[in-house]
């Protein structure tokens, strides 16, 4: 099983690279990057790309590892108890109240599965340590049922993290790491063909030139990113702007229209907007 890239993806053969070495050692792949960078996506384009199904797994502040195994529910189990009837008599099978988590449906499935772990780091610091077993043995136990869960075909494990929080070594020696370093502007280019095949190319140059300026900016809180680019672009399709507009020589460095998509708070408004001035002082 190899992945060899995507129609609706771009992927930089870094990246293809990393993919296919996690296969290889059988080990979680580890993506980190910017926000926005397609971390998600990549594991939603190679489990496309090879046919397999997805179980996606977004991790909260509140999540736990068991909730990945199987979780009982007890509630309903009382509620069947005081129904009686048609509910009493399953009452007697706690089976019945085992939920199945997404990697007890990964191990059971007919076949091979792609997993994604999203956003690992918003759940507490013992969540990775919480899987070390699981993730390495591809087993794991139910107490309740007295049965063991073992994978029929090992899942191909993909988990993004945005560094919120550092992962435990003893975690990170079993993935295979890899950073989406934030597309050079060829990258990038591709990456809005791939989502505006049909756009104005002159349009597309004076954007991606003001982006890449913008994300320049020394002191910017917060960079815009692919998904932000990608925002702004659909609107200045939709309102028509002429790529003049986003640049035209007489008010140099003017803000950008709909700057919104780009520009996340107001701190970073008012950078921009005093560099405009700035420069045009200069003038
Ligand atoms: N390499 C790429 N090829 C095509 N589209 C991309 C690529 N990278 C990012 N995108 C676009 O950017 C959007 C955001 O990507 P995604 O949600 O995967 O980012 P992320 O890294 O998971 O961000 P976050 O850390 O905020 O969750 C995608 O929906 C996609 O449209
Ligand atoms: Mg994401």
């Amino acid at each position: 099983m190899r992945f060899e890239g995507s129609s609706e993806y771009v992927a930089t053969p870094d990246l293809m690279l990393a993919v296919n070495a996690a296969i290889t050692l059988q080990r979680p792949l580890l993506v980190k990057g910017e926000p926005g960078t397609g971390k998600t996506m990549l594991a939603e384009t190679v489990a496309a790309a090879l046919g397999l199904p997805l179980l996606q797994w977004h991790i909260k502040s509140t999540t736990k590892a068991q909730q990945g195994l199987y979780e009982y529910d007890a509630v309903s189990r009382l509620r069947d108890s005081q129904l009686g009837g048609e509910h009493g008599s399953r009452v007697h099978d706690i089976a019945n109240y085992i939920v199945r988590g997404v990697l007890w449906q990964a191990f059971t499935a007919e076949t091979p599965t792609v997993i994604l772990i999203d956003e690992i780091d918003k759940a507490d610091i013992e969540f990775p340590n919480d899987l070390l077993r699981e993730l390495d043995r591809m087993e794991f136990y139910v107490y309740e049922t007295r049965e063991l869960v073992r994978a029929r075909h090992r899942p191909i494990v993909f988990i993004t993290s945005n560094n919120e929080k550092e992962l435990p070594d003893a975690f990170l020696r079993r993935c295979f790491f890899h950073y989406i370093k934030f597309p050079d502007k060829e990258t990038m280019q591709s990456i809005v063909d791939v989502h505006f095949p049909g756009l104005k190319q002159t349009l597309l140059r004076e954007a991606l030139e003001v982006f890449f300026e913008l994300r320049e900016i020394p002191g910017l809180k917060k960079k815009p990113s692919t998904s932000e680019l990608l925002d702004w672009l659909k609107l200045l399709m939709a309102e028509d702007i002429p790529p003049e507009a986003l640049r035209s020589k007489d008010q140099k460095a003017a803000i950008p229209p709909l700057h919104g998509a780009l520009l996340k708070n107001e701190q970073d408004v008012h950078l921009f907007e005093r560099l405009a001035f700035m420069a045009r002082q200069n003038r």
